[in-house]
């Protein structure tokens, strides 16, 4: 195998334009608990150009880094301590435990990615590179959310963002999985028919009526937008506030995810009878060599699911 490869890098903190393409960039060296995986898609995700931008600076990994947390890919090569897969496997994961904490150094926006087999899952087989991809940071972040928040069957809830990466799975997860009794959930005019189509009850725009003023109380608000001090005012008696973004409500909770391959083998049922589905952006997939348009994008607060990078290289 040729020892250097094609990845995004960039070596400062700044905007889009510090991410450069290169051609000499290192294959990563596998240690024991990782395989080395050969990317076919990768997706992006806000928390990738949080990082560039330099909000994680203290916990992350010296410059210069290569972006990318979400991959689908076909494992090349395993440690003498894997157990679970081989080469062949097609598989997909959130290749980052703790998001902020430590993130790799190299990351997804390459053609080969390290990573710890307990962070992986077998692709569902009903999917593709492409929607592999869209899943593993967004799904798992979802399912964290509604488990700490002890979302069950016969509760209702509210999403707020329902049309993003996040919240479009959000929604089909508390409605397939965890059997939610009523869904709510905003976003602006145009998207409103997808978050009916995702099987919510109640589509919310946002650019007409303000959530917090309608009479309607849930148990649970997932906030993935980051307007906790409204959607404290919409809980019910015993309900909370999930927020992913960084301000504590004070009737809920926030965290980070921890990102876990067996989260994804325990939605697979769900997703290979295509009951929970991922939402691509129109303009998906983007090549490797528009990964720098796909940042401009994203960082535009526009996308509606997920942007996924494809083919590689
Ligand atoms: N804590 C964690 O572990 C964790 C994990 C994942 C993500 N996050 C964070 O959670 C947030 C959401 O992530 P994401 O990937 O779902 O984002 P995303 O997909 O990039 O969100 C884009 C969507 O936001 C919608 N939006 C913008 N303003 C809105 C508003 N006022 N009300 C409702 N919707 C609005 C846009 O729809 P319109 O065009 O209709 O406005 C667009 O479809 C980000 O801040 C991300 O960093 C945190
Ligand atoms: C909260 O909502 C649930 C149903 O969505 C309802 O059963 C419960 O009584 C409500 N609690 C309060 C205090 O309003
Ligand atoms: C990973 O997820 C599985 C399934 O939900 C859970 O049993 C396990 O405790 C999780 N592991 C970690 C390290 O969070």
């Amino acid at each position: 195998m040729t020892k250097t490869m094609k990845a995004w890098k960039h070596d400062e903190y700044g905007g889009v334009d510090t991410l450069k393409l290169v051609t000499d960039a290192a294959v990563p060296e596998i240690t024991d608990d990782q395989v080395l995986v050969r990317v076919v898609a990768a997706a992006l995700n806000p928390v990738d150009f949080k990082r560039r931008l330099g909000y994680f600076k203290a916990t992350d990994s010296p410059l210069p880094i290569i972006p990318g947390y979400d991959v689908a890919g076909v494992v090349v090569k395993i440690g003498s301590q894997v157990k679970g897969l081989k080469e062949g496997d097609e598989v997909y994961g959130d290749v980052n435990e703790k998001a902020l904490e430590g993130p790799k150094q190299f990351g997804t926006l390459a053609e080969y990615i390290a990573v710890e087999e307990r962070l992986l899952a077998l692709k569902p087989k009903n999917l593709d590179f492409v929607q592999a991809a869209a899943l593993p940071l967004a799904i798992e972040t979802a399912y964290e959310g509604l488990e700490r928040a002890g979302f069950c069957e016969g509760k209702s809830i509210l999403v707020l963002n329902g049309a993003g990466g996040v919240g479009s799975l959000v929604i089909q997860l508390a409605k397939h999985v965890f059997g939610a009794s009523k869904i709510a959930a905003t976003s602006s005019t145009g998207k409103l028919e997808l978050l009916k189509s995702l099987g919510v009850d109640l589509a919310i725009d946002y650019t007409k009526e303000n959530f917090e003023e309608l009479p309607d109380k849930y148990d649970v608000v997932y906030d993935a937008v980051g307007q906790v001090e409204k959607a404290v005012k919409v809980v019910n008696g015993s309900g909370c506030v999930v927020s992913i973004t960084a301000a504590i409500p004070s009737q809920g909770f926030s965290f980070v995810l921890t990102s876990n391959g067996s989260v994804l083998t325990k939605l697979n049922p769900y997703l290979e009878s295509g009951k929970v589905k991922p939402v691509l952006d129109p303009k998906t997939p983007f090549p490797f060599d528009k990964v720098n348009e796909a940042f401009t994008y994203l960082e535009s607060n526009r996308v509606t699911g997920k942007l996924v990078i494809y083919p590689i290289p």
